[in-house]
């Protein structure tokens, strides 16, 4: 404590800290960090309690937990205009590192975080990657799990952070039970999308898995709207200006709260992104929301309409694919981390699902076309959006692991009534599972590794975490195994 105390009167001229136990409300949303490369990361905090001005913040980075080691530190301003929340790309880093990490303001240190550099090179990398945390559904506890396995050196996420809706009463059913309530109406404005992700990063679970490991963020539909797609608003006739409102509000509160490299310009942001797994591989984040033509005969599954053979379907967008081949070309593993269930998945009765690559089967063959056409015969696609883990074969080349979710759509159960159905009208995919969770991922030079993790309960608090499935994918093969 006396240390903290030095620092804080030292760095800061601050008053020594009136109450030095406890977490200050000023850090009340805790400490984040994203987007590692070898030599930077970010580091994010946002004040909870700030007055309405311009607040000055200090920040350090150590190679210790005790910050004995500091070997950077520096100045930075929290402003009204961005909700006091604070991005700062802390570099000169040595790859493959662990750092320590935390922030002052307002007279109060924040609690310390914990990240990690990618590895120049590295005979091992684990990740785990999970999406869809619908607060009102259940408890974080998988971030609790999460954040004690210490081995990771990084955190994934697919989408779906924040759930748009209105608040429900606690008790009420229909979509996942609610048993905790999300505050206010459904989120349009700027003002409404902070509020939701302060109400769900007050979360002390989440909190615990950010300031554990640092996160690679996506962004899918409710983090905007369900279901949108593009300049498309889910409901028909929508004014397009006021859906770009909605969008641009959308994303400067997804930036303000997620430590992310990218800044939204409006209602548009460059979220697709690299990351070099040292000599590993590389990790593509797709968006595959915001380039898409609308879906192409309504949203929902549904036996496929003329409209889905469209031979010029986009789901990513030229440039977006132009990027990512220009990239395909590196040896290793080609991660896509995305959103929404590639392999085809066609339902019992004859029905897809048009908001996935379903709807866009023009635009699978193009991306899995033009990666084979460029060597990578065996992409690993990662992918949310469902809230059930599946693993499937990619026809054509390929390996998909779906996770499944932190808390959507409740406790969930072993299998679906009707997965059965879908394993057997799709062969290719292996692997169904209903609980919520996560996926555990380990990568080495020849293989990638898949073990599914999941939670008897979210609906109660303390849910234990077990392994319910290891699939294995061969660099130089294609299609996977279970082990
Ligand atoms: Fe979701």
């Amino acid at each position: 404590m006396i240390a903290r105390r030095r620092w804080l009167g030292a760095a800061l001229a601050f008053p020594a800290l009136s109450c030095a136990t406890g977490q200050p409300a000023v850090f009340g949303l805790g400490v984040a960090s994203g987007d590692p490369a070898q030599d930077s990361v970010v580091i994010w905090t946002r004040l909870d309690t700030a007055p309405d001005a311009p607040v000055p913040l200090r920040w350090e980075v150590a190679e210790d937990e005790a910050f004995a080691r500091i070997i950077a530190r520096g100045d930075a301003v929290a402003r009204p205009e961005s909700a006091h929340a604070v991005h700062v790309v802390a570099g000169g880093l040595r790859p493959g590192r662990q750092y320590w990490y935390r922030f002052a303001a307002l007279g109060v240190a924040s609690p310390v975080g914990r990240t990690k550099t990618l590895p120049e090179r590295a005979d091992t990398l684990r990740f785990a990657n999970t999406s869809c945390q619908h607060y009102e559904h259940g408890f974080f506890t998988a971030w609790s799990h999460i954040a004690r396995d210490a081995a990771l050196d990084f955190v994934f996420f697919n989408g779906d952070y924040i759930y748009e809706y209105a608040g429900r009463a606690i008790g009420s059913r229909g979509w996942g039970g609610v048993v905790r309530s999300h505050e206010g109406a459904e989120c349009v404005t700027l003002a409404q999308y902070r509020a939701r992700y302060a109400q769900y990063r007050r979360d002390a679970d989440l909190q615990a898995a950010h300031a554990a490991h640092p996160f690679i963020m996506a962004f899918d539909d409710h983090e905007v709207e369900n279901n949108w797609a593009g300049p498309h608003s889910e409901k028909p006739g929508t004014d397009p200006a006021a859906f770009a409102a909605r969008k641009a509000a959308a994303f400067q509160a997804w930036y303000e709260h997620m430590p992310v490299r990218p800044v939204p310009r409006g209602a548009s942001i460059t979220a697709y992104r690299r990351f070099r797994l040292g000599d590993l591989g590389h990790l593509h984040v797709l968006d595959t929301r915001s380039f898409r033509d609308d879906q192409p005969c309504g949203d929902r599954a549904q036996l496929p309409c003329d409209a889905v053979a469209r031979t010029d379907a986009q789901m990513l967008g030229a440039a977006q694919e132009e990027w990512l081949f220009a990239g395909a070309r590196a040896p290793g593993f080609h991660i896509l981390a995305q959103q929404v269930f590639m392999a085809p998945r066609r339902f019992a009765d004859g029905r897809m699902s048009m908001d996935a690559w379903d709807g866009y089967p023009a635009a699978r063959e193009r991306l899995l076309g033009g990666l084979r056409a460029r060597g990578v015969t065996n992409p690993i696609v990662l992918t949310g959006d469902v809230h059930r883990a599946w693993a499937a074969d990619m026809p054509g080349g390929g390996a998909e692991f779906i996770c499944s979710s932190i808390t959507s759509e409740g406790d969930g159960r072993e299998a679906e009534p009707n997965a059965a159905g879908i394993m057997e009208a799709n062969r290719h995919i292996q692997f169904h599972h209903a609980r919520r969770g996560w996926t555990r991922h380990e990568i080495t030079r020849d293989h990638f590794t898949a073990d599914y993790m999941a939670l008897p309960f979210v609906t109660r608090a303390g849910s234990p975490a077990e392994h319910v499935a290891r699939f294995v994918t061969a660099r130089a093969a294609s299609g996977i195994s279970r082990a």
